[in-house]
């Protein structure tokens, strides 16, 4: 079968058995036009407690397969390469902050949403980069502890002055790995271009940006905007994506290391093996570690809107 081939057969498999195919904005291109819905974190999280579909494949990374089962615990939701994780989501468990809380009295704990299921029952409340800035604001209490990511965490830092947030060290190795240097090349490269970027990079690589913002963030504001080109600073599929839906614009991936081998690790066939109930992974959560982790969930949901 060739590509087309492939997919067609995915579109008349989900429609048979009655599945919903989400794809993070990272996925690539091939997995993006035979998905149901596509978007960052945070729209991935919304339609998750919405989609009619008895059955939900999730192709992305571990946390937002557990994040749709979360929220639709009555689904069978399968991650379509059981290989995904995130490393970030992995830096920090539930020992690590149980045992830090008590240096953190009085303290709100904000986990990005990029975080296993079980360090989720220990903190409060979750975010993703387009609601964090928004949820951090609206929560009652001046004292937040920002757990794993210190780049989105400064940030959020530095759009809401007026309150006292803390970090732990972690963060995502794919954007942590792009420099200053990263930035003055390409800008040298491109003088005419305007840079977008995720902010789970750098505060050295964001203060150089035009705009930051989540990958649905970024593919808004590059779409609408009158420019013509764009330096983006986020996983590469995203420049790739926008060069698709824009062809009278052009982008420049940031660095050609932007590429998440996770986000990556979903092929068209894995895909093809899920709709035919022979592949991927079926995700599994006991009831009280659901109705104890979607707390936080529910809690970003009701302060992001
Ligand atoms: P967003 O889609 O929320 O921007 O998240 C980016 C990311 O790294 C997901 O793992
Ligand atoms: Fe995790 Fe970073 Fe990959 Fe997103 S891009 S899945 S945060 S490693």
């Amino acid at each position: 079968m060739n590509i087309r081939e492939v997919q067609n057969e995915i579109i008349r498999l989900k429609k048979e058995n009655d599945i919903c195919i989400l794809a993070h904005s990272y996925q690539s291109h091939d997995i993006i036009e035979i998905a149901d819905f596509t978007g960052d974190s945070y729209a991935l999280s919304k339609l998750a407690a919405k989609v009619p579909n008895k059955t939900v494949i999730m192709c992305g990374v571990r946390f937002m397969a557990e994040t749709v089962k979360m929220l639709s615990p009555e689904k069978k939701v399968i991650l379509s390469c059981p290989q995904a994780g995130c490393p970030m989501a992995e830096q920090m468990d539930k020992e690590l902050i149980e045992g830090i809380k008590p240096q953190f009295e009085g303290y709100t704990v904000v986990a990005y949403i990029n975080t296993t299921a079980e360090l989720k029952t220990v903190c409060d409340v979750c975010v993703t980069s387009s609601s964090a800035v928004k949820i951090v604001k609206a929560i009652d209490n001046n004292n937040i502890l920002f757990i794993p990511d210190c780049n989105l965490g400064a940030y959020v830092a530095k759009q809401v002055p007026e309150k006292n947030i803390r970090f732990l060290q972690g963060g995502c190795p794919v954007h942590a790995a792009v420099t200053k240097k990263h930035v003055e090349t390409a800008k040298a490269l491109h003088p005419d271009a305007e840079f977008l970027v995720h902010p789970e990079c750098r505060p050295e690589v964001t203060a150089a940006a035009d705009y930051i913002g989540s990958t649905s963030g970024i593919m808004d504001y590059a779409k609408s905007s009158d420019k013509k080109e764009f330096i983006i600073g986020t996983e590469n599929s995203i420049s790739a994506h926008l060069q698709y839906e824009c062809p009278d614009k052009k982008f420049y991936p940031l660095s050609k290391e932007l590429i998440c081998p996770n986000m990556k690790a979903t092929t068209l066939v894995d895909v093809l093996d899920c709709v035919k109930g022979q592949g991927g992974e079926e995700i599994e959560m006991s009831a009280e570690m659901i109705a104890s982790a979607r707390k936080c969930i529910d809690k970003m949901i009701e302060l992001g809107g």
